[in-house]
């Protein structure tokens, strides 16, 4: 459809002509490219669109009720546990994970389509530079440590391996995502090796159920969510991709989480020693308000509970020991067989739930004129990632240490929770553990020595700043060389000054 006649004909059987109101004001090149754009649009998938907004967005928070009678936790034989399991049977997971990797049967896909709102940059999240000493951004950390994964994996099993990275942008994110990741050589691995895909927009809607536009020759179109995971990879050719190159097992994750260990050997050997066709990693929430939804099942099917819908007595229940009854935080980070999301993306994908949000929506007026509304009045639907769980024929769940492995950027700094400060700090603190662990003392800039006397793992401020290299070590191995070292806050440990460290060692 790239006729004007078309394009009206299809928008009038939608009920959303008005969005053509200005076409006699655009210019040549502007009618060409708002044709394009309402090309994608199929009329009927249009209405349906419009009436299921509007349908959801009054009846919001309903399911609260329905859920509260038929909730359990996940009962503990489908949890694997980092804090409770032996050395002896990590390891057994952490060796499955690597020899899975070995023979390049392992992926990573990055879901890295939002908006990034809260964090207010102009630019894709991934690229925010979080004012590590090294200056690094979350891709270059997220890359660095796919390359040591290949690396120590190879090593183990001797054999050369590839971990194929997947990154799913949106038309906010592709277009710098690529050329920062060319800019930067794709930060050392091999570019055909870094697959970027875009997944689909969708408009809009009014309370009155009429699509918005944001320009008068542009829709307001807003990523389907990271839910639209499923329909990309369909109209990407992704799972033909991974076939070609013998990808049998997934790890999916978000852009924000600046621990998020890519491809964790421990996390793919869980899931791979117990069958699994879907997993989910969880941490222990924090308390029991916290704003993380729950893994569970309703009604004996998996799925996550959105801490909005989970009612404050349910939220606070306890075991006898004191440890939250629903205490399986979900932390967007998956592991899916490539059967399971080959079935998922051809046969599931419509019973997908559609959330709302009720958000404020930049729109030009009647007269042409673009405003900035300063209450909601817009409504946005999305597809989430986890709400696949249902169709899974094994799941389990996997509980990861929440400081070793979760930490997202979500905030601009000043917020109390999840800013560029406080993940920095997560990660010096991490590094800072790994150091201490093999030996090393810390000393401030007078050369005192610096005391972790009366610290816990929940202290915000890290002791002294630190910062290893991926490309170092992935997930605390490898320091033998920072033995009985006296190491001056700030620390930086990277594939050039470690040389000088092992030499006098
Ligand atoms: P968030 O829900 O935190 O959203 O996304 P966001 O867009 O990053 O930030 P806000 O809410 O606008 O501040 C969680 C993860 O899902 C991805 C994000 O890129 C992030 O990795 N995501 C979100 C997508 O890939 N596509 C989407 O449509 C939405």
């Amino acid at each position: 459809m790239k006729s004007f006649e078309e394009a009206k004909a299809r928008l009038e059987s939608a009920g959303q002509s008005h969005v053509l109101r200005f076409w006699s004001e655009l210019s040549a090149e502007q009618r060409v490219t708002f044709l394009e754009e309402l090309s994608q649009l199929d009329p009927e998938e249009l209405s349906r669109h419009c009436r299921t907004a509007v349908e959801a967005a009054s009846l919001q928070s309903s399911d609260g009720e329905r859920l509260d009678a038929h909730m359990e936790p996940v009962p503990p034989e489908f949890i694997g546990s980092v804090r409770k399991s032996d050395q002896q049977t990590l390891k057994e997971w952490e060796d499955e994970g690597f020899l899975q990797i070995a023979q390049s049967k392992v992926a990573v896909l990055l879901l890295a389509g939002g908006q990034g709102t809260r964090l207010g940059v102009p630019y894709p999240k991934g690229m925010y530079n979080v004012g590590l000493p090294s200056g690094k951004t979350l891709y270059q950390i997220q890359a660095e440590r796919i390359r040591k994964v290949q690396e120590l994996s190879s090593v183990k099993y001797d054999s050369q391996c590839t971990v194929p990275w997947y990154i799913m942008t949106s038309e906010f994110t592709l277009e710098p995502t690529e050329k920062f990741f060319k800019e930067n050589n794709y930060f050392g691995l091999e570019p055909s090796d870094v697959v970027m895909f875009e997944q689909r927009m969708i408009p809009a809607v009014g309370f009155d159920s009429k699509i918005m536009l944001e320009k008068k020759n542009k829709l307001a179109l807003a990523p389907d969510g990271n839910g639209g995971l499923y329909r990309a990879l369909v109209d990407n050719k992704i799972l033909e991709d991974m076939e070609r190159r013998g990808v049998q097992f997934i790890h999916v994750y978000c852009v924000d989480n600046i621990l998020v260990k890519m491809a964790d050997p421990v996390f793919i050997g869980f899931c791979v020693k117990n069958g699994a066709d879907c997993g989910a990693k969880v941490v222990e929430k924090a308390y029991p308000a916290e704003p993380v939804g729950v893994v569970c099942r309703v009604d004996g099917v998996y799925q996550v509970v959105e801490y909005s819908e989970l009612k404050p007595e349910l939220a606070e229940q306890r075991h006898p020991g004191g440890e939250l009854v629903y205490s399986a935080g979900n932390i967007c980070n998956h592991f899916f067989t490539r059967d399971f999301l080959s079935n998922v993306a051809h046969t599931f994908e419509g019973k997908l739930k559609q959330h709302v949000a009720i958000k404020k929506v930049p729109f030009v007026d009647e007269e042409g004129n673009l405003v900035k509304p300063t209450k909601p009045n817009g409504i946005k639907m999305e597809k989430f990632v986890f709400d696949v769980f249902q169709f899974s024929k094994k799941f389990v769940a996997f509980e990861v240490v929440r400081e070793d492995e979760f930490s997202p950027l979500k905030n601009a700094d000043g917020a109390p929770v999840d800013t560029p400060t406080t993940v920095r700090r997560s990660l010096s603190a991490q590094h800072y553990r790994w150091a201490v662990q093999a030996g090393a003392h810390f000393l401030d800039a007078d050369g005192n020595p610096i005391t972790t006397k009366h610290r816990t793992a929940q202290d915000m401020v890290p002791p002294a700043l630190c910062e290893i290299s991926p490309l170092v070590s992935y997930f605390g191995e490898g320091l033998d060389m920072l033995k009985q070292k006296n190491l001056k806050s700030p620390f930086f440990l990277n594939e050039k000054n470690v040389m000088s460290l092992v030499e006098h060692s």
